[in-house]
């Protein structure tokens, strides 16, 4: 057991680059709720200062691939961990500039692992996708799935995961890899919750629509070999996800092996089940339009999550769908209602 876990008075510091954004505040509130001392490292491109008021964490306004900065942040404190939430997300965007994405999500990634090595910070968690499986061979898709991405953003995930299986083995980094199904939700408090800019999620655009802010909603396929003919995901409570966060963390301090982990609840919806759900949780009417397919999307993304459940005790809270949209709607209401 790592010391600083022994002596709560220790209260170890981590470092939460991308903590301003949608999923990294969700963790740090998760870890000020387990008593770690939380700092956050965010250029605020995507991120929201304002975000993180309620937190009153500190913010350092920066990028991730600024070495004298990362050198300072690491000599002037005293860093445990570092959980990296830093990337560029969309995949279309990815596809028409591949140079973006591979600069910030793996260029600047590598900066900061050697910021990193240089101040002797070995511990290490890292947003991963379920992207990086590409077009699954079956599902739930475990983690020892191939791993094949079909666009780059996927591709920017897979290769930090290499770069991190080489780095333990070179240099002693100890890392877990967390793998993505579809973020969901919001803090079940509404203190926190989504806001991209531009939004391309399904749920946020259903609820904008459910607040009058859209006219309708785009179903993307309706010739997909599902059910009832549209795509169908595992989508997953953003809450959950940060629990999961502080379980990998301290599954490192306690001397775990680097591993990787699918975070989903192993159950899928169908764009039209979600919808649905979205009309009764908000009582609102939610114009639907039956549009082509959105290039890129895998008919069934589903994964097996029994491995983190196993070694992690992760157990995730909020599974059912429409508790999941409640949060968002009560989160959305309160910031663009
Ligand atoms: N969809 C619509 N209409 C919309 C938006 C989305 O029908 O207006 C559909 C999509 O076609 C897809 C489903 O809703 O079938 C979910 O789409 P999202 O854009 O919400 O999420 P994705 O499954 O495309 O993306 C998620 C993560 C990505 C990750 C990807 C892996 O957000 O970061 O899974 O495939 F790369």
């Amino acid at each position: 057991m790592n010391s600083a876990l022994n002596h709560p008075e220790e209260k170890p510091t981590i470092l939460v680059v991308g903590g301003a954004g949608y999923i990294g505040s969700h963790a740090v509130l998760s870890l000020q709720q387990s008593g770690y001392n939380v700092m956050v490292l965010d250029n605020l491109v995507y991120g929201h200062r304002d975000l993180l008021e309620p937190l009153q964490v500190k913010l350092i306004e920066g990028d991730m691939d600024d070495r004298p900065l990362l050198d300072w942040l690491f000599t002037a404190h005293k860093i445990t961990a570092v959980m990296h939430f830093a990337a560029y997300a969309y995949v279309g965007e990815s596809v028409t500039d591949p140079a973006k994405y591979y600069r910030n999500n793996v260029v600047a990634t590598l900066t900061l692992l050697e910021a990193m090595l240089a101040a002797d910070i070995k511990t290490f968690v890292f947003s991963s996708t379920c992207a990086t499986y590409g077009v699954p061979q079956i599902v739930p898709i475990p983690e020892d799935h191939p791993q094949s991405p079909i666009n780059p953003y996927g591709m920017t995930k897979l290769m930090v995961e290499r770069i991190l299986a080489d780095f333990d083995h070179a240099y002693g980094l100890k890392s877990v890899c967390f793998r993505y199904f579809n973020a969901a939700g919001a803090d079940p408090e509404a203190r926190l919750g989504e806001d991209h800019d531009p939004e391309t999620h399904l749920i946020p655009l259903v609820l904008q629509t459910a607040l009058g802010k859209r006219e309708s909603i785009a179903i993307f396929g309706t010739d997909y070999p599902t059910e009832d003919g549209t795509c169908i995901r595992d989508y997953i409570h953003v809450t959950d996800l940060a629990t999961a966060h502080v379980l990998g963390l301290e599954y490192l301090l306690e001397g775990g092996n680097s591993d990787a982990f699918n975070l989903g609840n192993g159950s899928g919806f169908s764009v039209k089940q979600v919808i649905e759900a979205a009309r009764q949780v908000t009582g609102r009417e939610i114009k639907a339009v039956e549009l082509e397919r959105r290039p890129g999307d895998p008919p069934a993304l589903i994964g097996s999550s029994t491995k983190a459940r196993d070694v992690l005790g992760w157990h995730p809270q909020y599974a059912d769908l429409h508790e999941i949209i409640r949060h968002a709607w009560n989160w959305h209401q309160k910031r663009h209602g």
